[in-house]
């Protein structure tokens, strides 16, 4: 079972990392982190298992951020109380947008973030994602709103960028005007 301890924080290097495409079939170890991931994430957003097992909420999390430098990542979206979906988008690419831009009012999170940062990331509205599943298939996945900016999220850790990365240090909310807040 993963815990907070195994997440690596924001100063680690390997984090800078560019993660490399995934062969397939699949390790036996790769599907196992992928399982632990969905694991993890599911659990940190019920209320009494992330007490339990002190985790951190999150709803996305991407192999590097357990030291992993392969690209794939998972999501967790909590749909309706209790009801989730699951994502696994190995080798995963945009292969379309929106020309919309939005970003979350409250601030980006991230799990291995773990201090409170604010400011403006503007991310695509709406995108299409390729990638492969499991077995190797390819698969197209559509995304709007905050799944969007989760996947987004996800995609810049395969290419060794944090959400922070984005922030205008001077000035935070720098073009706040210019993107739609969600
Ligand atoms: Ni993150």
């Amino acid at each position: 079972m993963l815990r907070m301890k195994d997440i690596l924080d924001e100063k680690d290097k390997r984090l800078r990392m560019v993660s490399k495409e995934v062969e397939f079939p699949l390790t036996k170890k790769d599907k196992e982190l992928i399982q632990s991931m969905i694991d993890y994430l599911h659990d940190s957003q019920i209320e009494e298992l992330s007490e339990k097992y002190d985790l951190r909420p999150g709803m996305g999390m991407s192999a590097i951020q357990l030291g992993v430098p392969k690209r794939y990542f998972v999501v967790v979206n909590e749909i309706d109380e209790g009801e989730f979906e699951t994502y696994i988008l190995i080798n995963p690419k945009i292969i379309s947008n929106s020309v919309e831009k939005i970003y979350v009012e409250m601030g980006e999170g991230c799990l291995s973030v773990n201090r409170p940062v604010e400011g403006i990331v503007p991310r695509y509205a709406r995108v299409t994602m390729e990638a492969y599943d499991m077995e190797g298939r390819k698969i197209h996945v559509r995304a709007r709103e905050e799944l969007a900016i989760c996947f987004q999220h996800e995609l810049d850790h395969l290419n060794g960028i944090l959400f922070t990365d984005h922030i205008d240090k001077k000035n935070p909310f720098k073009g706040k005007d210019q993107y739609r807040a969600i």
